[in-house]
């Protein structure tokens, strides 16, 4: 049976904004992902994805709701949460002077990993994300496709139950994003659960198993995208979307 590793309920985030006043970036979103799954949240520019997903990395602090990693309150127990997960920010910040093994080696530091199993995690990194050619190269001197693999690296070193991945394919090319794709999808494989945010409606229906659509703080719909498709009597993702947040198409 598959086990559900991140349940979210009626999670909300209010930011005070000196220009815009309050500002209720995530309004009360419920969702339950699983073990070996891909679920997306899929919305514009704005909607929220981000904000509920340092939530759920333990980043931020929920203005109210609950949500628990691998059943750990990310609230009330949140070392225990953060040892569960693996979190890819957007603004991933490499060290520019140490070289892409040094990188990841650093983070399997930070988590208390021995030397042996940094190591053997190491080459199975290098070879899933076809690495190689630049591991020990710097960081300041890799492209950007390249210092994707190497954060995608340092957030699963530990090799988590739970991988919450902030589009984790944006401003790659063809070659990179489907490389992190099949990794993606690989870990899956291996049960893993992973939670991605994407605003590419294509890729969102070619790599989730379900996607939760977000817009303005709020899911307005959850499904496979067959589901979606029923649902709202559509052949495209657009097309759902537009119909779910309440627009004609
Ligand atoms: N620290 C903050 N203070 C005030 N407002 C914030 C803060 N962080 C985010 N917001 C606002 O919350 C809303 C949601 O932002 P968020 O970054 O979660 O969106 P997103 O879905 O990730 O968008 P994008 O696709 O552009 O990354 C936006 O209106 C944003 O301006
Ligand atoms: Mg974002």
């Amino acid at each position: 049976m598959e086990q559900v590793l991140v349940q979210v309920l009626n999670l909300k985030k209010h930011f005070k904004d000196r220009k815009r006043g309050k500002v209720e970036a995530v309004k009360g979103i419920s969702f339950e992902a699983h073990s070996g799954e891909i679920f997306g949240l899929l919305g514009p520019n704005g909607a929220g994805k981000t904000t509920a997903l340092r939530m759920l990395a333990t980043i931020l602090k929920p203005t109210d709701g609950t949500a628990t990693i691998a059943g750990y309150d990310v609230v009330t127990d949140p070392d225990e949460a953060r040892r569960s997960l693996g979190f890819l920010s957007n603004d991933t910040g490499l060290y520019h002077r140490l070289t892409a093994r040094e990188m990841i080696v650093y983070f399997g530091k930070l988590y208390k990993m021995t030397d042996d199993v940094i190591k053997q995690r190491l080459d199975e990194l290098c070879e899933m994300l076809d690495m190689s050619e630049f591991f020990n190269r710097r960081c300041g001197k890799l492209s950007s496709g390249q210092k994707q693999k190497v954060s995608i690296s340092r957030t699963i070193i530990h090799d988590p139950p739970v991988l919450i991945l902030d589009e984790p394919t944006t401003g790659l090319d063809v070659l990179a994003s489907r490389n992190i794709v099949s990794s993606i999808r690989n870990a899956r494989d291996k049960g893993k659960c992973v939670i991605l945010s994407t605003h590419i409606m294509g890729e969102a229906e070619r790599i989730c198993d379900r996607i939760g659509i977000i817009h303005d703080g709020i899911i307005t719909a959850i499904g496979t995208v067959e589901e979606l498709f029923d649902r709202f009597d559509a052949r495209e993702l657009e097309t759902v979307f537009l119909r779910a947040v309440g627009e004609t198409a």
